[in-house]
């Protein structure tokens, strides 16, 4: 090797002086290894290796000491690259101490000249602080971001344009990567765009956090959240907002199920009341309106009292309703029943009226059912108002589907579900309550589903309609199984 003509020329070869002056100065380590000896270490190179530079440049110091293990092999083929001139780029290693220590560097090497013949020039960087830092800054992000997955709270960052920029969770029925860039309203309900907003606005101009609910909702569904609306800073500057919300769905729906009950109980003991107040007047009035009609002589007057009857007898009709929907009487003549038989004999009873109506009628009976302990007449009216309903929400025809299944919990579940107009949001709260009716004046008096609600209760049962105004309504009524009913003696369904 040291026979062969240098390959570089003089010029190349840095000024002595002036090489190590910078050299010393250094804060990399620097050195020069001609034929697998140091020829020449830096300041650096001594005070982080830990080895004089007599130590260095003794003739037996083996270089590959400086070297880590699992990089020798590495560092062997890079000295041959040299070698054949070519060049090498520069890589991660990790270098020796003295005393055993592993720091990790970044080494770059060249072909140099030195004193007459090639040589090594290595500048080592030491990274070991940087790669630290990495690595904190690595498991703080980690645990971020565990803690966020985890958190039970659905957490989303967005930005000044109220774009989502960040999200925890899957907003339900949507996917993160579908959420994360659109605007956070397209998650919301309407009603809660305005103060979800204003809680966002407030946020970026630094003032107080604030606390809200806010409805969201995806494809038609409904969620409630109480929601933390906060600024997330950076120094001075507000750059996103940070909303923390918690699911409150299910004690939101109980809430409104319970206020709903306790409505429904007081409105019952009102219409009792009235209904009672009514009742004795009323049929003392229609007694007489009889007695005088029996003895009318001009036809006129006569007419007359036949309409006064004919009114005072469509007031008892709603008297009665109020009593019916107010009844107290928990198990009046109840017996086993077949809920095909119950629904059967109903549907006979309509039969004539859907068919000029234009509904068609399907019927889906899960078989065998177990037997219910009920008041077959009262279950019937049940029916006959719910199937009622239906018919008139389809005044120009369509599809009644009444479907029967096992629902956990013992209970027997029909639904009648129709093709109909539908209810308006708005009116859904409303529909069981007495003389809530969307029906003309005369036609409707709004008794037929607080009647059904009062019935199905005091069966221990539910009822409940799932509807959006244009897409038909579904009207699920659950009963519970007669005890030892369970399925016996009734394959016949
Ligand atoms: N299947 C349905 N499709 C559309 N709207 C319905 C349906 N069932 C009930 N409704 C709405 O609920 C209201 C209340 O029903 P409810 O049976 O209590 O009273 P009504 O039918 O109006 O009068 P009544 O039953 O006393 O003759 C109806 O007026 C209607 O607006
Ligand atoms: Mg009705």
């Amino acid at each position: 090797m040291s026979g062969r003509k240098n390959p570089l020329s003089a010029a190349q070869a840095p000024a002595a002086d002036t090489f190590k002056i910078l050299a010393e100065e250094s804060p990399n380590v620097i050195f020069i290894n001609k034929m697998g000896s140091v020829v020449y270490a830096n300041k650096k190179a001594v005070d982080l290796m830990g080895y004089s530079r007599e130590e260095f440049y003794a003739p037996d110091f083996d270089f590959m000491s400086l070297v880590a293990p699992e990089f020798h092999a590495r560092t062997r083929r890079n000295l041959k690259m040299h070698m054949r001139g070519r060049e090498v780029p520069p890589f991660e290693y990790a270098i020796m101490t003295k005393d055993g220590r592993k720091i990790e560097a970044i080494i770059a090497t060249k072909l140099v000249a030195y004193e007459g013949g090639a040589a090594i020039l290595g500048v080592v960087t030491d990274v070991s602080r940087l790669k630290r830092a990495e690595a904190q800054l690595r498991r703080s992000e980690e645990r971020w971001r565990s803690l966020l997955e985890q958190s039970v709270s659905h957490i989303t960052i967005v930005g000044p344009d109220e774009r989502i920029e960040f999200m925890n969770r899957r907003p339900s029925g949507r996917d993160v990567r579908e959420a994360v860039g659109r605007p956070i309203c397209e998650f919301m309900a309407p009603e809660s765009h305005p103060a979800l907003r204003a809680a966002i606005r407030r946020a970026f101009m630094g003032r107080e956090p604030s606390t809200l609910e806010l409805i969201a909702e995806v494809k038609g569904r409904r969620w409630w959240f109480q929601t933390h609306v906060g600024p997330i800073c950076d120094g001075d500057s507000v750059h996103s907002v940070v909303l923390s919300s918690v699911d409150i769905t299910d004690a939101k729906k109980a809430e409104d199920g319970l206020r709903q009950a306790q409505k429904l109980a007081s409105l019952g003991r009102l219409s009792a009341g009235l209904a009672h107040e009514i009742n004795n007047p009323l049929s003392a009035l229609s007694g007489e309106v009889q007695m005088v009609l029996e003895r009318a002589r001009d036809p006129k007057l006569a007419a007359s009292l036949r309409f006064m009857g004919r009114v005072s007898s469509r007031i008892e009709n709603i008297v009665k309703g109020l009593l019916e929907f107010s009844r107290q009487d928990p198990a009046a003549d109840r017996q086993p029943v077949r809920i095909h038989d119950v629904l059967e004999r109903t549907l006979k009873l309509v039969e004539r009226r859907m068919r000029l109506a234009g509904i068609r009628v399907v019927q889906r009976y899960g078989r065998p059912m177990p037997l219910l302990h009920a008041n077959r007449g009262q279950l019937e009216q049940v029916f006959m108002n719910v199937i009622l309903n239906s018919r008139d929400a389809m005044p120009g025809g369509g599809v009644l589907t009444v479907s029967t299944r096992k629902a956990p919990g013992g209970f027997v579940e029909v639904a009648v579900s129709d093709t109909g107009a539908g209810i308006a949001r708005e009116h859904l709260d409303h529909v069981f309550e007495p003389f809530f009716s969307t029906k003309d004046p005369g036609r409707g008096t709004g008794l037929g589903l607080p009647i059904s609600h009062g019935i199905v209760s005091r069966h221990g049962g539910t009822i409940r309609i799932s509807s959006e105004a244009g897409r038909g309504a579904r009207v699920f009524v659950r009963l519970p199984v007669a005890h030892g009913g369970n399925g016996k003696g009734n394959g016949k369904g």
